[in-house]
Protein backbone atom coordinates (compact mmCIF):
# COMPACT_ATOMS: atom_id res chain seq x y z
CA UNK A 1 0.00 0.00 0.00
CA UNK A 2 1.34 3.49 -1.01
CA UNK A 3 1.57 5.72 2.23
CA UNK A 4 -0.98 9.07 2.23
CA UNK A 5 0.43 12.02 0.71
CA UNK A 6 0.51 14.36 2.86
CA UNK A 7 1.45 18.36 2.55
CA UNK A 8 3.34 20.02 5.67
CA UNK A 9 2.63 23.27 5.23
CA UNK A 10 5.27 24.53 8.02
CA UNK A 11 8.76 23.84 9.97
CA UNK A 12 7.45 21.46 12.81
CA UNK A 13 10.44 19.60 14.83
CA UNK A 14 11.85 16.58 14.21
CA UNK A 15 10.58 14.17 16.50
CA UNK A 16 7.12 15.42 15.30
CA UNK A 17 8.35 15.20 11.87
CA UNK A 18 10.25 11.76 12.20
CA UNK A 19 6.65 10.53 13.10
CA UNK A 20 4.98 11.68 9.88
CA UNK A 21 7.69 10.29 7.71
CA UNK A 22 7.01 7.12 9.33
CA UNK A 23 3.65 6.56 7.83
CA UNK A 24 3.26 9.27 5.24
CA UNK A 25 5.14 10.37 2.21
CA UNK A 26 5.72 13.91 2.99
CA UNK A 27 5.64 17.07 0.41
CA UNK A 28 7.48 19.99 2.57
CA UNK A 29 7.23 23.48 2.68
CA UNK A 30 9.96 24.76 4.50
CA UNK A 31 9.35 28.61 3.44
CA UNK A 32 7.05 31.11 4.58
CA UNK A 33 3.35 31.15 4.09
CA UNK A 34 2.31 29.53 0.55
CA UNK A 35 0.11 32.05 -1.39
CA UNK A 36 -3.59 30.17 -2.05
CA UNK A 37 -2.00 29.41 -5.45
CA UNK A 38 0.50 27.04 -4.33
CA UNK A 39 -1.33 25.62 -1.79
CA UNK A 40 -3.93 24.83 -4.19
CA UNK A 41 -1.16 23.40 -6.60
CA UNK A 42 0.54 21.19 -3.48
CA UNK A 43 -2.17 20.41 -2.01
CA UNK A 44 -3.81 18.68 -5.39
CA UNK A 45 -2.38 15.01 -4.76
CA UNK A 46 -2.46 15.07 -1.09
CA UNK A 47 -4.79 13.12 1.13
CA UNK A 48 -3.82 15.10 4.51
CA UNK A 49 -2.20 18.26 5.08
CA UNK A 50 -0.60 20.12 8.36
CA UNK A 51 -1.41 23.49 8.94
CA UNK A 52 -1.19 26.21 10.75
CA UNK A 53 -3.47 29.28 11.50
CA UNK A 54 -1.60 31.82 9.15
CA UNK A 55 -3.04 28.96 6.60
CA UNK A 56 -6.12 30.27 4.53
CA UNK A 57 -8.06 26.52 4.55
CA UNK A 58 -10.90 27.95 2.21
CA UNK A 59 -13.78 26.11 0.19
CA UNK A 60 -11.67 27.36 -3.14
CA UNK A 61 -8.82 25.69 -1.70
CA UNK A 62 -10.21 22.37 -0.58
CA UNK A 63 -11.77 22.25 -3.79
CA UNK A 64 -8.31 21.87 -5.53
CA UNK A 65 -7.79 19.39 -3.35
CA UNK A 66 -10.41 15.97 -4.16
CA UNK A 67 -8.38 13.53 -2.49
CA UNK A 68 -8.24 15.65 0.95
CA UNK A 69 -9.70 13.20 4.11
CA UNK A 70 -7.83 15.87 6.26
CA UNK A 71 -6.20 19.28 7.95
CA UNK A 72 -4.66 19.11 11.34
CA UNK A 73 -4.63 22.25 12.39
CA UNK A 74 -1.45 23.30 14.88
CA UNK A 75 -3.39 25.86 16.41
CA UNK A 76 -6.08 25.46 19.12
CA UNK A 77 -7.83 27.98 17.11
CA UNK A 78 -9.29 26.97 13.52
CA UNK A 79 -10.58 30.17 12.23
CA UNK A 80 -8.15 29.72 9.48
CA UNK A 81 -10.07 26.99 8.48
CA UNK A 82 -13.75 26.98 6.53
CA UNK A 83 -14.97 24.62 8.78
CA UNK A 84 -18.64 24.22 7.07
CA UNK A 85 -17.06 23.77 3.87
CA UNK A 86 -14.49 20.74 5.15
CA UNK A 87 -17.55 18.87 6.39
CA UNK A 88 -19.39 19.34 3.32
CA UNK A 89 -16.49 17.99 1.45
CA UNK A 90 -15.92 15.04 4.01
CA UNK A 91 -12.69 16.71 5.42
CA UNK A 92 -12.03 15.97 9.00
CA UNK A 93 -10.69 18.91 10.73
CA UNK A 94 -8.56 19.18 13.73
CA UNK A 95 -6.78 21.09 16.39
CA UNK A 96 -4.62 21.06 19.21
CA UNK A 97 -6.83 22.26 22.64
CA UNK A 98 -5.03 21.18 26.02
CA UNK A 99 -1.14 21.40 25.32
CA UNK A 100 -1.23 24.73 24.98
CA UNK A 101 -3.14 25.62 28.06
CA UNK A 102 -0.90 26.33 30.33
CA UNK A 103 2.00 28.10 28.04
CA UNK A 104 -0.95 30.68 26.62
CA UNK A 105 -2.51 31.38 30.61
CA UNK A 106 1.43 31.92 31.55
CA UNK A 107 1.69 34.12 28.27
CA UNK A 108 -1.55 36.44 29.38
CA UNK A 109 -0.08 36.70 33.05
CA UNK A 110 2.94 38.14 32.14
CA UNK A 111 1.28 40.53 29.62
CA UNK A 112 -0.95 41.42 32.59
CA UNK A 113 2.40 42.36 35.12
CA UNK A 114 3.96 44.02 32.11
CA UNK A 115 1.27 46.31 31.08
CA UNK A 116 0.11 46.80 34.80
CA UNK A 117 3.67 47.18 35.81
CA UNK A 118 5.09 49.20 32.80
CA UNK A 119 7.86 46.56 32.30
CA UNK A 120 8.40 47.36 28.73
CA UNK A 121 7.54 51.04 28.77
CA UNK A 122 10.48 51.52 31.23
CA UNK A 123 12.42 49.52 29.06
CA UNK A 124 11.96 51.38 26.29
CA UNK A 125 12.89 54.76 28.42
CA UNK A 126 15.70 52.69 29.84
CA UNK A 127 16.98 52.08 26.84
CA UNK A 128 16.73 55.84 25.34
CA UNK A 129 18.62 57.17 28.28
CA UNK A 130 15.62 58.46 29.41
CA UNK A 131 16.25 57.34 33.24
CA UNK A 132 17.20 59.92 35.27
CA UNK A 133 16.97 57.77 38.26
CA UNK A 134 14.96 56.75 41.63
CA UNK A 135 12.22 58.94 42.72
CA UNK A 136 9.02 58.27 45.14
CA UNK A 137 6.62 58.68 42.60
CA UNK A 138 8.06 57.49 39.01
CA UNK A 139 6.19 55.61 36.96
CA UNK A 140 3.57 53.99 38.70
CA UNK A 141 1.48 51.42 38.25
CA UNK A 142 -1.48 49.21 39.26
CA UNK A 143 -1.10 46.87 42.39
CA UNK A 144 -2.94 43.11 41.26
CA UNK A 145 -4.09 42.55 45.31
CA UNK A 146 -8.22 43.23 45.53
CA UNK A 147 -8.67 43.96 42.07
CA UNK A 148 -11.24 42.24 39.62
CA UNK A 149 -10.13 40.53 36.88
CA UNK A 150 -13.03 39.84 34.11
CA UNK A 151 -12.30 36.84 32.00
CA UNK A 152 -14.41 37.11 28.71
CA UNK A 153 -14.86 33.37 27.20
CA UNK A 154 -14.68 31.18 30.02
CA UNK A 155 -13.23 28.11 28.18
CA UNK A 156 -9.95 26.22 29.22
CA UNK A 157 -7.59 28.82 28.73
CA UNK A 158 -9.61 31.37 30.18
CA UNK A 159 -10.19 29.04 33.42
CA UNK A 160 -5.99 28.45 33.51
CA UNK A 161 -5.71 32.31 33.81
CA UNK A 162 -8.42 32.51 36.44
CA UNK A 163 -6.21 29.84 38.72
CA UNK A 164 -3.69 32.18 38.66
CA UNK A 165 -5.37 35.25 40.00
CA UNK A 166 -5.47 33.71 43.23
CA UNK A 167 -2.18 33.84 43.76
CA UNK A 168 -2.31 37.33 42.86
CA UNK A 169 -5.12 38.33 45.22
CA UNK A 170 -7.85 39.27 42.49
CA UNK A 171 -10.98 38.30 42.21
CA UNK A 172 -12.58 36.77 39.31
CA UNK A 173 -15.65 37.04 37.21
CA UNK A 174 -16.37 36.27 33.61
CA UNK A 175 -18.89 36.01 30.91
CA UNK A 176 -19.03 33.34 28.10
CA UNK A 177 -21.65 33.55 24.73
CA UNK A 178 -21.94 29.55 25.68
CA UNK A 179 -22.57 30.00 29.10
CA UNK A 180 -25.04 27.56 30.65
CA UNK A 181 -27.74 28.87 32.48
CA UNK A 182 -26.85 28.77 36.40
CA UNK A 183 -23.24 28.77 35.74
CA UNK A 184 -21.64 32.26 37.63
CA UNK A 185 -21.21 33.62 34.00
CA UNK A 186 -21.98 37.46 34.53
CA UNK A 187 -23.40 39.60 31.35
CA UNK A 188 -20.23 40.94 29.41
CA UNK A 189 -21.69 44.96 29.74
CA UNK A 190 -21.26 44.05 33.42
CA UNK A 191 -18.04 42.58 33.78
CA UNK A 192 -16.45 45.43 31.33
CA UNK A 193 -18.03 48.14 33.59
CA UNK A 194 -16.61 46.74 36.69
CA UNK A 195 -13.31 45.25 36.13
CA UNK A 196 -9.93 46.33 36.69
CA UNK A 197 -8.48 43.75 34.00
CA UNK A 198 -10.44 42.48 31.14
CA UNK A 199 -8.70 39.47 29.59
CA UNK A 200 -10.13 37.90 26.28
CA UNK A 201 -10.34 34.29 25.52
CA UNK A 202 -13.36 33.29 23.33
CA UNK A 203 -12.37 32.17 20.15
CA UNK A 204 -12.80 34.13 16.62
CA UNK A 205 -16.39 33.37 15.53
CA UNK A 206 -19.06 35.55 14.10
CA UNK A 207 -20.29 36.76 17.05
CA UNK A 208 -16.93 37.77 18.59
CA UNK A 209 -15.84 39.34 16.16
CA UNK A 210 -15.57 43.23 17.09
CA UNK A 211 -16.68 42.02 20.61
CA UNK A 212 -14.72 44.73 21.98
CA UNK A 213 -15.81 47.42 20.05
CA UNK A 214 -15.70 51.47 20.64
CA UNK A 215 -19.06 51.26 22.72
CA UNK A 216 -17.76 48.12 24.91
CA UNK A 217 -13.99 49.40 25.63
CA UNK A 218 -16.45 53.12 26.52
CA UNK A 219 -18.01 50.90 29.39
CA UNK A 220 -14.80 50.34 31.12
CA UNK A 221 -13.27 51.93 33.72
CA UNK A 222 -11.09 54.46 32.44
CA UNK A 223 -8.30 53.13 35.10
CA UNK A 224 -8.69 49.40 33.85
CA UNK A 225 -6.25 47.31 30.96
CA UNK A 226 -7.41 45.04 28.44
CA UNK A 227 -5.33 41.89 27.62
CA UNK A 228 -5.98 40.17 24.47
CA UNK A 229 -3.96 36.48 23.73
CA UNK A 230 -6.79 35.12 21.86
CA UNK A 231 -7.38 36.60 17.88
CA UNK A 232 -6.85 40.00 16.77
CA UNK A 233 -10.54 40.38 14.88
CA UNK A 234 -12.54 40.29 18.71
CA UNK A 235 -10.92 43.84 19.12
CA UNK A 236 -11.40 46.69 17.01
CA UNK A 237 -7.97 47.99 16.81
CA UNK A 238 -8.91 51.57 15.81
CA UNK A 239 -11.16 51.86 18.76
CA UNK A 240 -8.79 50.20 20.56
CA UNK A 241 -5.83 53.20 19.55
CA UNK A 242 -8.95 55.39 19.83
CA UNK A 243 -9.73 54.54 23.85
CA UNK A 244 -6.07 54.23 24.71
CA UNK A 245 -5.05 57.84 22.91
CA UNK A 246 -8.40 59.71 24.70
CA UNK A 247 -7.22 57.50 28.11
CA UNK A 248 -10.86 56.14 28.26
CA UNK A 249 -9.18 53.25 29.67
CA UNK A 250 -5.47 53.08 31.09
CA UNK A 251 -3.63 50.53 29.19
CA UNK A 252 -3.70 46.93 26.79
CA UNK A 253 -1.37 44.25 25.93
CA UNK A 254 -1.91 42.71 22.86
CA UNK A 255 -0.56 38.94 21.72
CA UNK A 256 -2.74 39.22 18.39
CA UNK A 257 -3.89 41.65 15.76
CA UNK A 258 -6.24 42.31 13.23
CA UNK A 259 -4.12 41.32 10.32
CA UNK A 260 -0.59 40.01 11.12
CA UNK A 261 1.94 40.87 11.43
CA UNK A 262 0.50 44.05 10.61
CA UNK A 263 0.00 46.56 13.57
CA UNK A 264 -2.73 49.50 13.85
CA UNK A 265 0.00 52.38 12.98
CA UNK A 266 -1.81 54.47 15.50
CA UNK A 267 -1.07 51.67 18.13
CA UNK A 268 2.78 51.86 17.46
CA UNK A 269 2.86 54.91 18.65
CA UNK A 270 1.34 54.75 21.95
CA UNK A 271 3.23 54.04 25.20
CA UNK A 272 0.41 52.38 27.09
CA UNK A 273 -0.31 49.44 24.63
CA UNK A 274 2.31 46.23 24.23
CA UNK A 275 2.80 44.53 21.80
CA UNK A 276 4.05 41.33 21.26
CA UNK A 277 3.98 39.45 18.03
CA UNK A 278 1.96 36.30 18.48
CA UNK A 279 3.45 34.14 21.55
CA UNK A 280 0.86 32.92 23.50
CA UNK A 281 1.57 29.64 23.08
CA UNK A 282 5.31 30.24 22.45
CA UNK A 283 7.71 27.59 24.38
CA UNK A 284 9.68 24.92 22.76
CA UNK A 285 7.29 21.97 24.86
CA UNK A 286 4.18 23.56 24.07
CA UNK A 287 4.84 23.76 20.16
CA UNK A 288 6.59 20.43 20.10
CA UNK A 289 3.45 19.22 21.84
CA UNK A 290 1.48 20.98 19.17
CA UNK A 291 3.38 19.22 16.79
CA UNK A 292 2.44 16.03 17.54
CA UNK A 293 -0.97 15.87 18.51
CA UNK A 294 -1.00 17.44 14.62
CA UNK A 295 0.64 15.05 13.43
CA UNK A 296 -1.10 11.74 15.45
CA UNK A 297 -4.54 13.36 14.15
CA UNK A 298 -3.44 13.20 10.63
CA UNK A 299 -2.00 9.94 10.78
CA UNK A 300 -5.09 8.45 12.57
CA UNK A 301 -7.54 9.78 10.06
CA UNK A 302 -5.31 8.93 7.23
CA UNK A 303 -5.55 5.04 9.01
CA UNK A 304 -9.09 5.30 9.58
CA UNK A 305 -9.22 5.39 13.25
CA UNK A 306 -10.82 8.17 14.85
CA UNK A 307 -8.94 11.45 15.32
CA UNK A 308 -7.93 12.70 18.92
CA UNK A 309 -8.99 15.95 19.33
CA UNK A 310 -11.53 16.72 15.69
CA UNK A 311 -12.77 20.75 15.85
CA UNK A 312 -16.03 20.58 17.95
C1 LIG B 1 -2.61 30.06 18.61
O1 LIG B 1 -2.94 31.18 18.46
C2 LIG B 1 -3.49 28.94 18.60
O2 LIG B 1 -4.68 29.08 18.29
O3 LIG B 1 -3.03 27.85 18.89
Amino acid sequence: MPKPKVLLTHKIPSSARATLEGACDVDYNDGYVLPADALKSRLADKQGVISVLTDAMTADVMDAAPDLKVIANIAVGFNNIDVPAARARGIVVTNTPDVLTEATADMTWALIMDITRRVSEGDRLVRRGGWKGWSLDFMLGMELRGKQLGIVGYGRIGRAVAVRAAAFGLRVVYSDVQAVPGSDAIPLDRLLSTSDIVSIHCPLTPETRHLIDQAALARMKRSAYLINTSRGPVVDESALAWALRERMISGAALDVYEEEPHVHPELLALENVVLAPHLGSATTDTRTAMADLAVRNAIAVLTGQPPLTPVP
